[in-house]
């Protein structure tokens, strides 16, 4: 495909002494296609030349080499050069690339022989896998999908909690209220209702701390009873969490959780101590980061037990190890910022600085209601994953029977839109900022949501449906794109590939979504001023191309996001 902007640049570094590797840098898209399909900023230049802007855009202009093949027209307005685009060139890349590639258009091999490395998900074992864990699984979820696609080898971690003081509670608890509680037909539920009662019967009791602690203990030491129930609750939990992450389409290469770092950790407090890194604190083996403004990371502490920054040393030096990565992914929640600095800094200062430079914490904002309080905060009620994507579910469910109450295969396609509606809102806006839950927003169809885009491309298929056939390439008359509304389509398709590498460079799921919004609402405008199926047969082909190009675009995007596309509803 026609790099425009590339070769925008190729020309205007030919007359000015700028390489054309700066200059591209600094072409911009205008935000109203009056302006131009591209712009350059002549201030840019301005310190260097020793000339104002308005003047050096005028000489550009004057001596660019023209091509009508590349630039139709350029304007100069301000400091600035608006470039206007062949658009028959346009539509003639973007269809033919499209044509080629089908579902692999977008994709690149930038990542190729490149490992990128995601840990997300990564839920608390024995506590309940609740609506909170739904970012972290969703957004690196995506951005395995979104590395993937761009030709990186991508593997995912599941870096469960599957060991600490928490699985002490529940062992504890459960010696003293096994009897209470439905073991036999619901043992997921009666491990939570333990861990859940534990740790409220434990503010007025602190023996029970002690007992959680005891416990844990034992199950450090290796005491073989407690081994075996420990490994009873990881595997329960672990086939538990399954239905959410096959309703969810989540996959992980590793479950090796924090108790697969046990016998790891030895080595590593032990290369801490010989690199003359540890220092006693009040009975602690500390790393002192006074230096770098963060309170000291704690290794080990006083009682003598390991925690969760020594199993993050000891997983990140373990996956240097392991998969030699050019990107080490961590999506956990903002709170844990100092964590990870603290970890990373650590690391550094043992002397893998090259690797610590390779390592991103991807963290991502709460999930508030409409009024922005937490959602499954309130005491005791928890909001469990699963309940929330199944109510979705039959959400969409009672719509479709509503509207379309015949419809083949209702259960997948209820399941693929309530999920999606799900998947989409989480994605939707920045990560770093809350995200609002309401189902009134998320199940829109009309609004800014994963079903409207479904909609839409439900739209596209039907449309080729109706016409019976998708045209071929080679007999398109791309002339006969002419209208606004099909250009605009024609450089939103453009610029897929750029937007996912866009999303890749900042971990940011967001930009691809917004982007598949803006496409969505691009064809709808389309659709609704000009008819795709028409008399005019020149015409019907070159829309139902446009309209076939939309929907690959639209169902790759969604895939990459982790939703899956359904072909009617
Ligand atoms: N299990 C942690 C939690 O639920 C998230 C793990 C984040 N990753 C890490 N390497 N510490 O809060």
């Amino acid at each position: 495909m026609i790099n425009f902007k590339k070769e925008i640049a190729t020309k205007i570094a030919k007359v000015t002494n700028l390489s054309k590797e700066e200059l591209e840098k600094y072409i911009e898209i205008p935000p109203n296609s009056d302006l131009g399909d591209y712009a350059f900023p002549c201030f840019k230049l301005a310190k260097d030349l020793r000339k104002a802007p308005p003047i050096i855009a005028n000489e550009i202009k004057e001596n660019i080499e023209t091509d009508e093949n590349i630039i139709e027209r350029i304007d100069v307005v301000g400091g600035y050069l608006n470039i206007y685009i062949n658009k028959e060139v346009l539509i003639k890349t973007v269809l033919e690339e499209v044509a080629k590639e089908n579902e692999k258009y977008g994709s690149s091999n930038v990542g190729e022989g490149k490992t990128a490395v995601i840990e997300y998900s990564s839920p608390n074992i024995a506590k309940p896998f609740h609506i909170g864990h739904l970012r972290s699984t969703v957004i690196g979820g995506a951005l395995y999908k979104i590395y993937n696609f761009l030709g990186y080898n991508t593997i995912g971690l599941n870096y469960l909690g599957d060991w600490g003081l928490q699985f002490g509670k529940v062992i504890a608890g459960i010696s003293l209220w096994k009897d209470e509680y439905d073991f036999e037909n619901d043992e997921m539920g009666s491990i939570l209702k333990t861990y859940i009662r534990f740790n409220q019967e434990e503010k007025e009791n602190p023996e029970l701390t002690e007992m959680a602690r005891e416990y844990f203990k034992k199950l450090e030491k290796g005491e073989p009873e407690i081994v075996k129930q420990w490994e009873h609750i990881r595997k329960i939990s672990i086939d538990n969490y399954q239905r959410t992450y096959k309703l969810l389409n989540s996959k992980f290469d590793s479950y090796n959780g924090e108790a697969y770092y046990n016998d790891k950790m030895a080595p590593i407090i032990e290369e801490l101590r010989n690199k003359g890194l540890l220092k006693e604190s009040q009975g602690a083996q500390v790393v002192d980061l006074e230096k770098y403004n963060m309170p000291p990371c704690i290794v080990v502490t006083s009682a003598g037990t390991t925690i969760y920054a020594t199993r993050d040393l000891a997983a990140l030096k373990d996956r240097i190890n392991k998969y030699n990565f050019d990107k080490l992914i961590y999506v956990a929640g903002s709170e844990q910022q100092l964590h990870f600095k603290q970890v990373f800094k650590v690391m550094e200062l043992m002397g893998y600085e090259e690797y610590v430079s390779k390592c991103a914490h991807v963290p991502f904002g709460l999930i508030v209601d409409r009024d922005g309080e937490k959602i499954g905060s309130r005491k005791g009620n928890s909001v469990f994953l699963e309940d929330i994507l199944n109510e979705s579910i039959d959400k969409v469910k009672n719509i479709i029977n509503q509207k379309n109450p015949d419809i083949e295969n209702k259960d997948e396609i209820a399941k693929k839109i309530g999920v999606g509606a799900i998947i989409f809102n989480d994605l939707s806006n920045s990560r770093i900022k809350d995200e609002i839950f309401d189902w009134d927003i998320l199940l829109n169809f009309q609004g800014e949501t994963g079903p409207y885009i479904q909609y839409i491309y439900v739209r596209t298929r039907s449309l080729l449906n109706k016409a019976g056939y998708i045209p071929k390439i080679e007999e398109i008359d791309f002339t006969r794109l002419k209208e606004k509304e099909a250009i605009s389509i024609l450089k939103t398709i453009y610029m897929f590939n750029e937007v996912i590498q866009n999303a890749a460079d900042k971990n940011e799921p967001s930009i691809l979504a917004r982007y598949l919004i803006d496409l969505s609402q691009n064809f709808s405008t389309f659709y609704n001023e000009h008819k795709i199926i028409t008399e005019d047969k020149n015409i019907q082909d070159a829309r139902l191309f446009l309209t076939y190009a939309v929907g690959i675009v639209l169902k790759s995007g969604v895939e990459l996001l982790g939703m899956e596309m359904p072909e009617r509803m």
